[in-house]
């Protein structure tokens, strides 16, 4: 039986529906009723045969922190387990939570799966977890993370959480770990990548010049379920169709949607002002920033990766970023 956990997020939603087309049996964790419904919405983009493939997914409610309800769900007789439950988060304040859903989650994860002899476990990481560039060349696998103190809260508990996948595989358990870039997909308009389009289809006027990977979300469920079912062990992959500026890639999804292109270009400096300005406001009103620190110095950050390495292993090619824009720009219409 395979397990997936983050099933009602952007990658677990999408990777239940390519595992619903196969024919092994599926159990998801879920902690709300309400956020199913975001699943079976993104099965609704790919198929027309929605409730006969969502019913072959048994729901079990599950906290990744809960030892007690993460008992209950490995009573079931599981063999593979993908991980990608995860609070993504660039805000300071998070930061304490981040480490118990992260990294103390995934250490759970992957004590059940030492005692229980799960097969095998595939962990979504991210490139948040990969060292930067050395002499300019291209980020790939082996490049060492470091934390001179400059790295972000969700870089830190992601890296945390790949050394308790790793330290699994030291007890015995057979892993693989992918790290995508920033991944672009259906479903989840106000969280993540997909609050890209929402502000695109808004006219949202700013870029900035900052470079990172991409990749679509289908490519990572491809590639996470090839991986497990293969014989490849205890490696990871950097996940990256393409290396774009943020212009580029805001510029496409305002084109796909027949809106203005963003225009004006925020600097350094200007970033540097804004989130301040913004860490203030959110003290004053306490609402959610817009811009924190981290976000605001990212995206300025040049980082090219490449994703050689899984490409030739499995032989695999990636969605163009154009062709994933013009996707889930049609799904973002549908939704509206
Ligand atoms: N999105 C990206 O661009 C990107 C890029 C690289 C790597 N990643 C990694 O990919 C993975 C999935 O990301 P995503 O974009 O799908 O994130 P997401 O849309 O925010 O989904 C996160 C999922 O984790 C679940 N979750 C959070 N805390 C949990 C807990 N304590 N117990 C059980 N489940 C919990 C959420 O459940 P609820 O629905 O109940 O909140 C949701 O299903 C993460 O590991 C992330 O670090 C994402």
């Amino acid at each position: 039986m395979i397990l997936v956990t983050g099933g009602t997020g952007l990658v677990g939603s999408h990777l239940l529906y390519h595992l619903a087309l196969l024919d092994e049996p599926i159990i998801a964790i879920y902690r709300s009723e309400e956020k199913i419904k975001s699943t079976k919405n993104v099965f609704s983009y790919y198929s027309d045969n929605t409730d006969t493939l969502f019913e072959k997914i048994q729901w079990v409610q599950a906290d990744i922190t809960d030892i007690p309800s993460l008992n209950k769900v490995f009573e079931k007789p599981v063999s593979k387990v993908y991980h990608c439950a995860a609070l993504v988060s660039f805000d300071p304040k998070d930061y304490k939570k981040m480490r118990r859903v992260n990294i103390d989650g995934t250490a759970n994860i992957v004590n059940f799966c030492v005692s229980h002899n799960v097969e095998r476990l595939c962990f979504v990481s991210s490139i948040a977890a990969v060292g930067d560039s050395i002499n300019g060349q291209l980020i790939h696998e082996e490049n060492e993370w470091i934390d001179a103190g400059d790295q972000h809260g969700y870089a830190i508990t992601k890296y945390g959480a790949e050394m308790e996948v790793w330290r699994g595989s030291q007890e015995g358990l057979t892993v693989v770990i992918v790290n995508p870039g920033v991944i672009l997909g259906s479903g989840f308009w106000q969280e993540g990548s997909g609050k890209l389009f929402t502000q695109v289809y808004n006219n949202f006027k700013f870029y900035t010049e900052g470079v990172t990977g991409f990749v679509d979300v289908n490519d990572v469920a491809k590639v996470m379920i090839s991986l497990i079912n293969s014989p490849i062990q205890n490696e990871r992959f950097i996940l990256v169709s393409e290396n774009k500026s943020f212009k580029e890639v805001l510029t496409e999804i305002a084109l796909t949607f027949d809106k203005t292109a963003p225009s004006i270009k925020i600097g350094k400096f200007l970033t540097e002002i804004v989130w301040r300005l913004d860490w203030f406001l959110t003290k004053v009103t306490g609402k959610t920033p817009l811009l924190t620190k981290n976000s605001a110095r990212s995206s300025h950050h040049k980082s090219y990766y490449t994703s050689k390495k899984i490409q030739q292993t499995l032989n695999f090619e990636f969605m163009s970023i154009s062709k994933s824009i013009t996707s889930v720009c049609e799904d973002y219409k549908k939704d509206l």
